[in-house]
């Protein structure tokens, strides 16, 4: 629920969903995060009560997060990794591929990430993860794939690992956003705890190779980490730099920053 310029960061990714065509949502929250439902149900009252008031602006604002189609919430009751987290939709989710969103990971691009995703899944039908290239020395904070090219921006998955601690197989890393098939439901079932004790989807897609092809695609955009002080306060400065009601202002104060 972190503003990032206007908005809570969650609604970024709503906002990349719902401009992938993508039409239900569900939101996997832990214990106690109330504030992230009623954001998304408190909008209506709020929305009635800018129309009497004629606040265009601000309606608008809101109008963004009550449009969108179904919202359904799950909750991960205990925090056991980002891989229990995903198997607490399995009810929810069924029997078809679904998109994978991670809301600490902004995507700045043209064409909204995961669109961008769905586009390579209408070739491959099979699972397929974001990845980006980074510098060797932070491949430990991410998780590596190791893949064959196969197209102009897509990999044939051979290995995956999370977060090594040395010698990744590559520089290309996952980015939260990813497009899986069921079988990964089963794959989770089966994964122990892994880095940090806990069920990583990482492992769990391991685990998925040995019984369907997965691919990666190397999206077009810039990805902030706001998950990170640093990477949080880069992500609002772009995101800013962008909105025509502030940039002036902005740029102004950031070419007067002595630095
Ligand atoms: C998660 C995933 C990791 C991925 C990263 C991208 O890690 O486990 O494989 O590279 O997101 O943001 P987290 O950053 O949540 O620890």
């Amino acid at each position: 629920m972190l503003t990032l310029v206007d908005k809570p960061l969650i609604q970024y990714t709503i906002e990349e969903a719902k401009a992938s065509n993508l039409e239900e949502i569900i939101i996997i929250t832990g214990a106690g995060k109330s504030a992230i439902k009623n954001h998304f149900k408190e909008a209506y009252e709020l929305e009635l009560l800018l129309k009497e008031k004629g606040k265009k602006d601000m309606l608008r604002l809101v109008q963004e997060i009550s449009e969108f189609v179904n919202y359904t919430f799950a909750k991960q009751a205990k925090p056991l990794g980002l891989g229990h987290a995903v198997l607490c939709a399995k009810k929810l989710v069924g029997d078809e591929p679904f998109a994978v969103f991670l809301g600490d990971d902004i995507i700045d691009s043209k064409v909204p990430a995961m669109k961008q995703l769905l586009g390579a899944f209408k070739e491959t039908h099979s699972s397929i993860l974001a990845i980006q290239r980074v510098p060797k020395k932070t491949a430990h904070l991410y998780g590596i794939i190791k893949g064959e090219k196969v197209g102009d921006k897509l990999y044939k998955v051979s290995d995956l690992v999370e977060k090594p601690k040395k010698n990744p197989p590559s520089n290309l890393a996952i980015i939260g956003r990813y497009i899986l098939t069921p079988g990964i439901f089963t794959a989770l079932e089966r994964t122990k705890p892994g880095k940090g004790g806990e069920i990583q989807l990482t492992d769990a897609i391991k685990r998925l190779l040995k019984t369907e092809d997965v691919y990666a695609y190397e999206f077009e955009g810039e990805r902030f980490d706001a998950g990170d002080k640093t990477g949080f306060i880069k992500a609002k400065i772009t995101l800013a730099l962008k909105r025509p009601e502030i940039k002036r202002e902005l740029k102004r104060f950031l070419r007067g920053l002595k630095l």
